[in-house]
């Protein structure tokens, strides 16, 4: 049967709007708000997750208005393609990025929280003066390993998201809003 979902497989339909790109923007803007309440004058090292964080991370860091330094670091997973991996691996030696830093991690969606919790560990280790989490987006329902998310811009519901950075093979990265494919549309 021919749904929704075949549609957007088969290029003929665009993702379904989920979060506009003025909601977006509206919620970096509060975001930035209190995490330049929380940061200034400490200048923070900004960790970019990739890929999906890059268009994230770049509005949000352009709301903020102190010092502060960025870099990326690129997880590798292992899993099925909608379903969120298992297993993940640091590929950058991050000690000498993170000892007696603020840390702020920028992540563009937490899902079952894996991927979050093995970070977050892996960092506070490294002898950081402070680590927190700023995600775009958050799926409650599907948490498997409790996170604490400091700063986060959208809860959602249990939707495969895709769009302003969140792809469904490497594709849709580009689109401006967050937008919803899901086989059961
Ligand atoms: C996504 C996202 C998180 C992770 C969240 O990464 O960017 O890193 O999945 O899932 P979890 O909470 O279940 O661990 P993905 O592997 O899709 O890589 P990408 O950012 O390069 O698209």
């Amino acid at each position: 049967m021919l749904n929704y979902y075949t549609y957007i497989m088969a290029g003929i339909q665009k993702p379904r709007v989920l979060i506009s790109e003025q909601n977006i923007k509206k919620n970096i803007k509060d975001l930035a708000h209190k995490i330049t309440h929380d940061y200034q004058d400490k200048n923070p090292l900004i960790l970019g997750v990739l890929k999906g964080s890059f268009i994230f991370m770049a509005d949000l860091i352009r709301e903020l208005d102190f010092d502060l330094q960025i870099e990326f670091i690129r997880l590798s997973s292992y899993g099925s393609l909608m379903e969120s991996p298992g297993v993940v691996n640091c590929d950058e030696d991050i000690s000498d990025l993170v000892n007696g830093r603020h840390v702020l991690i920028i992540e563009d969606i937490i899902d079952t929280g894996t991927t979050l919790s093995f970070l977050i560990e892996q960092f506070q280790a490294k002898n950081p003066l402070s680590v927190r989490l700023c995600a775009l987006a958050s799926k409650p329902s599907r948490r498997l390993i409790k996170v604490e998310i400091d700063y986060l811009a959208f809860e959602i519901p249990d939707k495969f998201i895709v769009g302003y950075g969140l792809d469904h093979d490497e594709k849709y990265r580009n689109l401006p809003y967050i937008g919803v494919i899901d086989p059961k549309d």
